[in-house]
């Protein structure tokens, strides 16, 4: 836990973190393979700090709503962790990929069985599973997320769910593609169509920071109060995830974001990422320009920053 007498510090670092990624604004693109998201405004950034005593520091745009995308992912697995245990390792790996988070070459030699969660073909698997175990799966997973925020209003973007929906066909070659090795149940319409409101979720990163706490916390949730009361994960369970999320939470990068930044993060094409510091706190930060593997450029930078400035460290 941060002492409080370093809480004027992390402030400090944000406010100067702020200041100099708006040197990085120009370099990245905003993604455009989703109409929808190729509309937002670039040149945005916000960060938001949570710390596991229950304080809060954010700078920036931290309170506006974007798309979390493949941050989505992160809470699916989890959800699918929950409830399906061991089980779901049948269905999917836990190896970084070293390839693009919607490739499917590896696919073909690995009997349609996908490297990890957070890749495209580990979350539609991730996907097909809470289909099959929840009557209304959006309805279950936007539950859980309200509690985690406290926000009874959170929800998903109707256009933007729609927009990659209509557009996304690789996603849907994708689950056919695995269909035919056997490794999916539901028909992919129907999974697709979850799939693509659960990554047009939109969440400010004051949110996604308490959001994700309890990645930070052993598991367990704070409550309003500041006190655990929602018991998420297992201890054990959570060293998992944030092991997953270290490894392969960045895709082709996660080397390169260990190397950099050495926390389990997860990332999405929204511009916006989230970083674990067990026992500390979590991280999120947003800006819609993205590099060439489809992760932040002004979010990459900023975590590197924090990291440098207050000594986290995981790895
Ligand atoms: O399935 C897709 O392509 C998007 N809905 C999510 C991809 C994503 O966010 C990758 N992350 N950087």
């Amino acid at each position: 836990m941060l002492p409080a007498h370093l809480a004027p510090t992390l402030s400090a670092a944000l406010d100067q973190i702020h200041t100099e990624a708006q040197a990085l604004f120009g370099q990245g693109h905003v993604a455009d393979y989703i109409p929808a998201l190729a509309r937002v405004p670039p040149r945005q950034f916000g960060m938001a700090v949570a710390l596991t005593d229950g304080s809060t520091f954010a700078v920036g745009d931290a309170q506006t709503p974007f798309s979390i995308q493949s941050i989505s992912k992160l809470f699916t697995f989890v959800l699918a962790l929950k409830t399906q245990g061991d089980a779901l390792w049948s269905r999917v790996g836990r190896e970084p990929s070293g390839a693009a988070f919607n490739s499917m070459v590896q696919l073909e030699t690995e009997h349609g069985i996908p490297r990890n969660p957070f890749i495209n073909a580990g979350a539609l698997v991730i996907t097909d599973i809470l289909t099959t175990g929840y009557a209304h799966l959006d309805y279950a997973l936007l539950g859980a997320m309200r509690r985690l925020t406290d926000d009874p209003a959170l929800s998903w973007n109707v256009a933007v769910a729609r927009s990659e929906r209509e557009t996304g066909h690789r996603n849907m070659a994708l689950a056919y593609f695995m269909k035919s090795y056997g490794n999916f149940v539901n028909p992919p319409e129907l999974v697709l169509d979850n799939y693509c409101r659960q990554c047009a979720i939109e969440m400010s990163c004051a949110q996604l920071a308490q959001a994700t706490m309890f990645l930070a916390n052993g598991g367990r949730d704070l409550g309003r109060d500041g006190s655990p009361d929602e018991h998420m994960l297992s201890p054990a369970d959570t060293r998992r995830v944030n092991a997953l999320l270290l490894t392969c939470g960045a895709y082709d990068a996660a080397g390169d974001f260990a190397y950099r930044i050495g926390l389990p993060v997860k990332t999405g094409v929204g511009g916006g990422i989230v970083a674990i510091a067990p026992g500390m706190g979590t991280v999120a930060v947003w800006s819609p320009e993205l590099d060439a593997k489809g992760n932040s450029v002004l979010g990459a930078f900023a975590l590197e920053r924090l990291v440098q400035l207050t000594g986290w460290h995981y790895a």
